[in-house]
């Protein structure tokens, strides 16, 4: 009688053990998912969100912010070099192997030119059109930037 009791409880404690792992397995499964799908999500996002160019460097804005999905663009152009836009100068230099992506233009470019560096708008302007009048390809009216 006493030894049936203990047989039944052992295999009854065996059987929770065995639920209970599964379940803790499950639990941390549902913890962890995000986390993994956040590691390969993350790196993607952080350039491939953009989607207008911040206009907040105007203080008075005539145009709509202009459309331009940054990685997609520059895979569709084969731009590699990123000091292309994200120049660093030096006495008046464009440093060959530096760049400034972690600075918006306007941290350098004012609203008003000074000397050899252009306002704001006309350092928009000179980049971009610049590149798709040389290139030939590219947007190069007004609308088509600044698109609704
Ligand atoms: C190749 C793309 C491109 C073209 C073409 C273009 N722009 Fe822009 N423009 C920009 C970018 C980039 C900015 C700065 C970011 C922003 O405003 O979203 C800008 C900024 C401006 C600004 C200052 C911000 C504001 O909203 O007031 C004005 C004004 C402007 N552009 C007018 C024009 C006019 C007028 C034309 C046609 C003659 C034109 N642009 C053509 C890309 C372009
Ligand atoms: C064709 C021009 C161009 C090229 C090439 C380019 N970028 Fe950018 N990038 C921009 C513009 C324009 C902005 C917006 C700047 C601003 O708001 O003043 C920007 C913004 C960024 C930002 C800030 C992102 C955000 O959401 O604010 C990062 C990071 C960045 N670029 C990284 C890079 C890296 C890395 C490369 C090279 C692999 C690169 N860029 C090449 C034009 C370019
Ligand atoms: C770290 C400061 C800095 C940042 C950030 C910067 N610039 Fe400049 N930029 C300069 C200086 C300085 C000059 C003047 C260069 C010279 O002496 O000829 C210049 C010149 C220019 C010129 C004219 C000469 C040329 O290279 O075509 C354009 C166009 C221009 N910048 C566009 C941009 C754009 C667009 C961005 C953002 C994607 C940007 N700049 C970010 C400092 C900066
Ligand atoms: C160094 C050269 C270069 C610079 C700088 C450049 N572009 Fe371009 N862009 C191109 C080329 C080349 C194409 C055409 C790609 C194709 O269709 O093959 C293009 C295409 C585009 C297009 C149409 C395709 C798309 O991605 O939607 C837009 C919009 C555009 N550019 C906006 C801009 C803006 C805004 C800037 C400035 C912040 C800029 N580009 C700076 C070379 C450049």
């Amino acid at each position: 009688m006493t030894d049936r009791f203990y047989a039944d409880r052992d295999s009854f404690d065996g059987l929770l053990k065995k639920g209970d792992t599964k379940m803790k397995k499950r639990i941390a499964f549902i913890l962890i998912a995000p986390v993994l799908a956040g590691i390969f999500i993350l790196p993607v996002f952080s350039q491939e969100d953009m989607e207008v160019i911040d206009d907040g460097g105007f203080g008075v804005k005539q145009r709509p912010a202009v459309v331009f999905r940054h990685d997609e663009h520059n895979e569709l152009a084969e731009i590699e070099d990123c000091s292309e836009c994200h120049h660093v100068y030096e006495n008046g230099e464009k440093l060959e192997d530096e760049s400034s992506e972690d600075l918006s233009c306007s941290e350098c470019h004012d609203e008003k030119s000074s000397g050899r560096q252009p306002g704001l708008r006309r350092a928009f302007h000179m980049n971009c059109k610049g590149c798709h009048l040389e290139n030939r390809k590219g947007p190069v009216m007004c609308g088509q930037c600044h698109a609704r």
